[in-house]
């Protein structure tokens, strides 16, 4: 199969058509359209025992990766979201095309009809120590072999070792965590952990800011897209411009005039998902010293610059700052399984320890999780995964800019720290055609039809080299032929 190419699939496979299962009589037109194919528990177990053959399949021929193509297409249209099939650059026409994520390793995935792809988005950040790292598969299937979930009944290592490197590791007087198993849940426990030891119930959080999509802390998101509809959220969360010190203390001055009271100031350290915005320097000292002024607790979401991604192993210590809580996630799995955390001063995890089932998780913690997690620490410091970012952010920075003064009216600015990068487009209809072009060329990064002006670069931070200079080589092909 050409390389980086979409390609059809085989004509004799018609892409689209539902299997010919017994069809249920539809209750309505609109219902009509996704009407379920209507299995007996013996069409149901076939079904699961051949996706079983597939999953447990060392070798799949070529009909059957095709038909896991087709198949994923009706699946996705009729039992997910078929929204997906119109919305991503790695399916087009409305789902005739599409590529299906199947195997990885390091920085580069494959499809499964064999297409290959160097991954520059790194999904969203989880995998600083790239795709299927061996040390870190090999933590998890030990651990899977043993015990796979807990008890939640008697203690179990993993999760106090993990607790304690974590605790050996961060900033100031950082020490205590709790785990969950993602950014989400980070954040909504340190909302309550906040409320919590100050008794107070506001938030500040920044325009633009990203915190996850539950109730919590979709009330702090600075983004009105994902909030209107679910309004009202949290009545007293307020918003101030990313970047600006200023803007928090005036905030707090009128809280206090006022009398509103006010718990935790929520920040991320650089701004993700609004495109890699790197603050002043001098902006997170002075969150630090105004926060502290007024009594309230500093909490950096960490979820996405953690573990390595901007150049320091947290990306408060890029300006020496120790927040009061801390959130993590992404990357803290290594890549393997879902693990996230919030951790804090034993100042303020006193409040959680009269009942620590004041705040808990079935699976926030489990075995495998922390095997992941204890072996994502190794790799990051054994193999000095923030030095990396740091080396190879500032080439790839450099070249990227070097680029943008080449097509300087379309590629408007590129920015970031260590290797959470950002290249802001003039719109967002082009910023979609670059990464669709990049797509075409066998590059993954962010970006979608509702969400492309600013496109993201967030390899893996041990991404070789050559393979940097070959993704700035088909971005540079890119831009020209859209240029043109
Ligand atoms: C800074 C930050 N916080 C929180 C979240 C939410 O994390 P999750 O999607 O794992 O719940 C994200 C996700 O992108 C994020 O970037």
């Amino acid at each position: 199969m050409a390389r980086g190419v979409v390609v059809p699939m085989k004509p004799n496979v018609k892409p689209n058509v539902v299997r010919p299962r017994r069809k249920r009589r539809a209750s309505s037109p609109a219902a009509k359209s996704v009407a379920r194919s209507g299995m007996t528990r013996k069409e149901l177990i076939a079904e699961s025992r051949r996706w079983l053959s597939i999953i447990n399949a060392h070798r799949l021929n070529d009909y059957k990766r095709r038909k896991i193509v087709t198949d994923t297409l009706d699946n996705f249209r009729l039992y997910y979201n078929r929204g997906y099939l119109e919305y991503r650059k790695s399916v087009t026409q409305g789902g005739e095309f599409a590529a299906i994520e199947w195997s990885g390793r390091g920085s580069q995935f494959e499809d499964i009809v064999g297409r290959k792809y160097i991954d520059c988005l790194g999904g969203y950040g989880i995998y600083s120590a790239g795709i299927n790292h061996p040390k870190i598969v090999r933590a998890v299937k030990s651990q899977l072999e043993r015990m796979p979930l807990s008890s939640q009944e008697l203690l179990d290592p993993l999760r106090g070792a993990l607790a304690e490197l974590l605790g050996e590791l961060a900033p100031g007087d950082l020490q205590c965590c709790f785990f969950i198993n993602n950014g989400t849940d980070a954040i909504e426990g340190a909302m309550k952990l906040a409320r919590l030891y100050t008794g107070k119930p506001g938030f500040i959080s920044c325009v633009r800011g990203f915190h996850g999509k539950s109730y919590g802390a979709l009330s702090l998101m600075g983004k009105g897209e994902y909030r209107l509809a679910f309004e009202p959220l949290l009545q007293d969360t307020y918003f101030v411009p990313f970047g600006d010190a200023e803007a928090v203390e005036a905030e707090l001055r009128k809280a206090e005039a006022v009398g509103m009271a006010i718990s935790g100031v929520v920040v991320e350290p650089v701004q993700g998902e609004a495109g890699a915005i790197v603050p002043p320097d001098d902006y997170w000292p002075r969150l630090r010293e105004v926060c502290t002024r007024y009594g309230v607790l500093l909490i950096a979401d960490e979820v996405q610059t953690g573990m390595g991604r901007t150049g320091k192993m947290f990306a408060v210590e890029h300006w020496g700052v120790a927040p009061d809580i801390m959130c993590l996630g992404k990357a803290l799995g290594g890549g393997v399984m879902p693990l996230s955390a919030f951790i804090a001063t034993p100042e303020i995890w006193q409040v959680l320890e009269p009942n620590p089932f004041i705040h808990s998780s079935t699976f926030g913690g489990n075995p495998l999780a922390c095997a992941a997690g204890i072996a994502a620490v190794n790799v990051t410091l054994e193999e000095d995964l923030p030095s990396r970012a740091a080396e190879t952010g500032t080439y790839l920075l450099g070249e990227l800019q070097k680029l943008q003064r080449r097509y300087p009216d379309h590629l408007i600015e590129a920015r970031g720290l260590g290797l959470l990068i950002g290249l802001e487009f003039v719109d967002t209809e082009f910023g979609y055609a670059v990464a669709a072009g990049l797509f075409k060329r066998g590059v993954l990064v962010a970006g979608t039809l509702l969400n492309a002006k600013t496109l993201r670069v967030e390899p893996a931070l041990n991404i070789p080299r050559p393979l940097v200079d070959e993704v700035l080589e088909k971005l540079d092909d890119t831009l020209q032929d859209l240029a043109e």
